[in-house]
């Protein structure tokens, strides 16, 4: 039998009986996350009408046998699941369907992510790393930072590399190349309609992705719609939003959040504007981001043109009229 001494991280799920949380809770148990030296206890968060699935969640996690699992927690108290926590993935929300934009859940969401953030502050380890993945996701983290009084706020993040997936998917098949080959994508802005995916600073096999592609009215165009709409996309052809991707996009992002970044290359997730790049301070917005001998930093000195200038404030205002709207909750 495998014996390990390591004392096991502490991750909260929020929705955990639902898509997302049913691909995440599974991959984090099996050590996809952390390693299969590291063990996990996953502290599971559901409404209460969803406990008796949550509770079946639990079960099959059991019935995998997952060495790395070293305990369950199954609550519907954000005080009991968030206790402890060194990481919180907050993915329990609505989320939307046909014909809605993801800010038309702001006022639907905005309440889970106040009383969470109040929850957190009050029992989970000083150093959490939190990232929203509800949607709103952006101005969900916002509202969580600013409930949770005591916490540092550049801990608190919002997911985007689902869309910095894609954009990297997008330019790898228009090019024809390996997705191993294409870096430097940034998605900024806004997790919605806005957000603005640079192609300008990407490279594929190490050279200038509109040179390679050569076919700029398709990146300004196409490209940056497809990625911009893909999750609408996906809830037209599946009848429900995007899941195993994004539980996918969790546990990339929580990987390249923790671990120190190549050379040369960045990622994509939302987090609090110190004012870099012009963004309003605060705001919770995507940039090109890395890790640097364990600190999270955002990367200084990426080429903005006038055209990416005009589409990262265009979603940049939309950040803002988000937060506008849930002053009442900061
Ligand atoms: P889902 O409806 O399948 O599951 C959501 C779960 O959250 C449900 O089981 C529900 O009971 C639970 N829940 C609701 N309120 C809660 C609360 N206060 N505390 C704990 N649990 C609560 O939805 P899903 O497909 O898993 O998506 C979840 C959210 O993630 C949605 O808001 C969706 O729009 C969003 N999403 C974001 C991204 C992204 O890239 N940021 C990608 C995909 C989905
Ligand atoms: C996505 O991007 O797939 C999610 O945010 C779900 C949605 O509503 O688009």
């Amino acid at each position: 039998m495998k014996q390990n001494s390591k004392a096991p991280v502490r991750v909260a799920i929020t929705g955990a009986a639902g898509q997302i949380g049913y691909q995440l809770a599974f991959r984090i148990a099996s050590g996809q996350l952390f390693g299969p030296d590291q063990p996990v206890v996953l502290q599971l968060l559901e409404i209460t009408p969803a406990l008796g699935a949550l509770n079946g969640v639990a079960m099959e996690l059991d019935d995998c046998a997952f060495e790395t699992l070293d305990g369950i927690v199954v609550s519907d108290k954000a005080e009991v699941a968030f206790k402890d926590i060194h990481y919180g993935l907050l993915v329990g929300a609505r989320p939307r369907g046909p014909g809605m934009e993801r800010k038309d859940l702001l006022l639907a969401n905005a309440q889970i992510f106040s009383a969470q953030g109040k929850a957190l502050a009050s029992v989970a380890s000083r150093n959490v790393k939190i990232l929203v993945v509800g949607n709103p996701a952006n101005t969900n983290a916002l509202i969580a930072r600013e409930n949770a009084k005591g916490l540092d706020p550049r801990n608190f993040t919002a997911m985007m590399r689902l869309d910095h997936n894609r954009a990297r998917a997008q330019l790898a098949a228009k090019a024809g190349a390996k997705l191993v080959d294409v870096h430097g994508v940034t998605i900024w802005g806004n997790h919605s309609a806005t957000q603005y995916p640079d192609f300008y600073n990407a490279k594929i096999r190490g050279r200038a992705a509109n040179e390679v592609i050569a076919d700029e009215a398709w990146l300004k165009g196409d490209f940056i719609t497809t990625v911009q709409q893909r999750g609408a996309a996906i809830i037209k052809a599946r009848g429900l939003s995007s899941a195993a991707s994004a539980a996918n996009a969790v546990i990339d992002t929580v990987r390249s959040l923790t671990t120190d970044t190549p050379k040369d290359n960045w990622h994509s997730v939302a987090l609090c504007s110190t004012g870099e790049y012009g963004v309003e301070k605060n705001l919770i917005a995507s940039f090109p981001t890395r890790v640097k001998n364990g600190k999270v930093e955002v990367v200084t000195g990426v080429a903005v043109n006038e055209f990416s200038r005009g589409k990262i404030d265009a979603s940049v205002n939309e950040l803002k009229e988000e937060k506008s709207l849930v002053g009442d909750l900061l």
